[in-house]
């Protein structure tokens, strides 16, 4: 059920004055503390890259035990870093799905026993609110707005119109976005995480090398799908003679596959939110391929033909953060709305209402469905 739908939430008996975010649903382990008044005070991250580098991609039982060893110095960090003490805090957010289940019941365990301890609410983050809400941290971005969440473990479309009321326009029916690129990356051995590996080799090479092809470009919706990519870039690979010169020209073809897929999409999602919401429309892209230079810059161009104001929230707000936690639990908090300790870890967890009650439609990643 939707909470409010509107940017004046009503006051709770709490006053939500400094939020603990806590993050730990796939391979970072993050902690910041929010307050209502002076913004944000702190916000830790610690990558565990290093770890999942040799495998080409995340180990869920590696990121679970690196949350474990990690989360009570990343929490102590954020506390100091914001010159607070612990007793200074007022509630405490933290992912509680979906995403790796072990990281996502590591961080919200570590929640409880502070929340417990000092008496303090705890609010359980749905992690595609955080995603969804990201914006708000540093832009005025009042609702209604279309968001493009496209990262490691999702690809939506959504229409965010307040705080708990998401409708999904759109998302990937099979890989996400993110994953296609650390899967192309795997494939021609260009290291992890992918995504910017296979930028820095697009650079060099020439995006109509390699005819690869554009999944769903021909249906009514505003669905993706990027496994197909996958395999095509396989073969291509295979096919080819492995130089760097092939290896430039089949990330440059692939990046312009995603480009074209993804533009597509959003602007059929832009025609639907138009014919939903009076202007002025804005347009979120959020995740951590949207560090992605070639893809910005593609979709600022959909934005403006289409009339929306594009916003790109900071690199360090897009890619998986407890600042965005943090600031979906104030929201949540200011709202009125906490959650008992008794609150679930949820490997799945879809944003939308209408998803939540419906059987899964797509396939499974890396964290959980990708719908
Ligand atoms: O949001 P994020 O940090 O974590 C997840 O929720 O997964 O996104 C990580 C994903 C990875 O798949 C990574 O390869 C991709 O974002 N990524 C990029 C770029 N930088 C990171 N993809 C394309 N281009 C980039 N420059
Ligand atoms: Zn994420």
């Amino acid at each position: 059920m939707p909470l409010a739908a509107t940017d004046q939430p009503r006051q709770s008996n709490v006053a939500p004055a400094l939020v603990l975010g806590i993050e730990s649903s796939c391979d970072e382990t993050a902690a910041a503390v929010l307050c209502a008044d002076r913004g944000l005070l702190s916000n830790i991250v610690a990558s565990q890259d290093e770890a999942h580098r040799p495998y080409g991609g995340v180990v869920p039982e590696i990121a679970a035990r690196a949350h474990m060893s990690r989360i009570d110095t990343v929490i102590d960090r954020a506390v100091t870093d914001a010159g607070i003490a612990y007793d200074d805090l007022s509630a405490v957010a933290a992912t509680s799905g979906p995403g790796l289940i072990g990281g996502v019941i590591t961080g919200l365990m570590a929640a409880k026993g502070l929340s417990s301890s000092l008496g303090v609410p705890l609010v359980a983050v749905n992690h595609l609110e955080g995603h969804a809400l990201s914006p708000r941290l540093t832009e005025d971005c009042p609702f209604p707005y279309l968001l493009l969440l496209v990262s490691g473990g999702h690809s939506q479309l959504l229409s965010v119109t307040g705080l708990g009321d998401y409708e999904r326009l759109g998302s990937t029916i099979d890989d996400a976005a993110g994953e296609a690129f650390d899967k192309t990356a795997k494939v021609m051995g260009l290291g992890f995480p992918g995504g910017p590996n296979v930028e820095r080799w697009a650079e060099l090479g020439d995006p109509q090398a390699i005819p690869l092809p554009r999944p769903l470009l021909d249906r009514d919706s505003c669905d993706f799908s990027f496994a197909g990519l996958k395999t095509a870039v396989t073969r291509a690979f295979a096919a080819s003679d492995r130089s760097d010169i092939a290896k430039a020209d089949l990330a440059a073809s692939f990046q312009r596959a995603v480009a074209d897929c993804l533009a597509d999409r959003t602007e059929r999602a832009m025609a639907r939110f138009k014919a939903d919401h009076d202007g002025p429309h804005r347009f979120v892209v959020a995740g951590g391929v949207a560090a992605n230079r070639t893809l910005r810059e593609r979709l600022v161009r959909t934005a403006e033909r289409m009339g929306f104001t594009p916003i790109f929230p900071p690199l360090q707000f897009c890619g998986d953060n407890a600042a965005m936690i943090a600031r979906a639990g104030l929201e949540r908090l200011q709202a009125g709305s906490s959650d008992p300790l008794s609150a679930p870890a949820r490997p799945r967890w879809p944003l939308d209402t209408e998803a939540a009650h419906a059987a899964p439609a797509s396939g499974s990643g890396r964290k959980g469905p990708k719908s």
